[in-house]
């Protein structure tokens, strides 16, 4: 390379650099929240949730809610100072497509922390099963209730295991995009330990409309060292 390439190289690398700069600049102040990578990869939780809906699910549902609530921090300029989680606490402050994307954007941030490829979950602690007996009598009829509030819930929206103000747990259902944190008069409040998705996009690709199967499959992905941490975090 001569000279004369080796000074337009610099010249052109010095354009980019200031182009980026000029970009990044002019990006909204405002985009706050963020769109956490999958923490495994899409095939992983094959056969029970395939690797195209979990893509589509994750890269387009959930990065449009994640889009859609920095939209709206412009014109609520007190998000920019919530976190996801306290925002939840404080929902009904904000309007409809706060709640429905902010509330999205909190659920699938969990939803895929709680799952892990079948066979890597773990176990309820002991401590986590001793309270679900405690509430339920056991762990398996905990899960009969789960699986009949996710079954049940009509049109779209998620099943919650929470752990309540008194300490004990209970099954819950919100509609849409809402969840257990929510200050809303028409939420069972509590801290959610696991959240299902019974939207259709989590399934139809796969199960139709087949949705009882689909919550049959999933419960092989739950990922109980998660639901430990939120149970033990909530319980101290
Ligand atoms: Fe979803």
């Amino acid at each position: 390379m001569n000279q004369r390439s080796r000074l337009m190289t610099r010249v052109l690398c010095s354009c980019f650099a200031a182009l980026l700069l000029v970009l990044a600049s002019a990006a909204p102040a405002w985009a706050q929240y963020a769109l956490p990578p999958l923490p495994y990869p899409a095939e992983a939780l094959e056969p029970a949730i395939d690797a195209t809906t979990m893509t589509i699910h994750h890269d387009r549902h959930h990065a449009a809610y994640v889009a859609n609530l920095n939209g709206q921090i412009k014109a609520n300029p007190q998000l920019a100072k919530l976190s996801l989680d306290d925002l939840q606490g404080q929902i009904s402050r904000f309007p409809l497509a706060v709640r429905n994307n902010g509330g999205g954007h909190w659920n699938h941030t969990q939803f895929w922390a709680v799952m892990a490829p079948a066979g890597e979950g773990g176990a309820p602690s002991p401590e986590l099963l001793a309270a679900i007996e405690a509430s339920f009598g056991s762990l398996e009829t905990m899960q009969t209730r789960f699986s009949q509030a996710a079954a049940a819930r009509f049109g779209s929206g998620w099943a919650w295991l929470i752990r309540t103000e008194d300490g004990g747990l209970a099954v819950t259902s919100t509609a849409n995009q809402d969840n257990p944190l929510m200050d809303l008069p028409e939420i069972e409040r509590g801290t959610p330990l696991l959240g299902l998705d019974v939207w259709e996009h989590a399934y139809y690709l796969n199960y139709q409309n087949r949705r009882p199967d689909y919550i049959t499959a999933w419960w092989d992905l739950v990922n109980w060292n998660e639901v430990n941490r939120r149970y033990a975090a909530a319980a101290a």
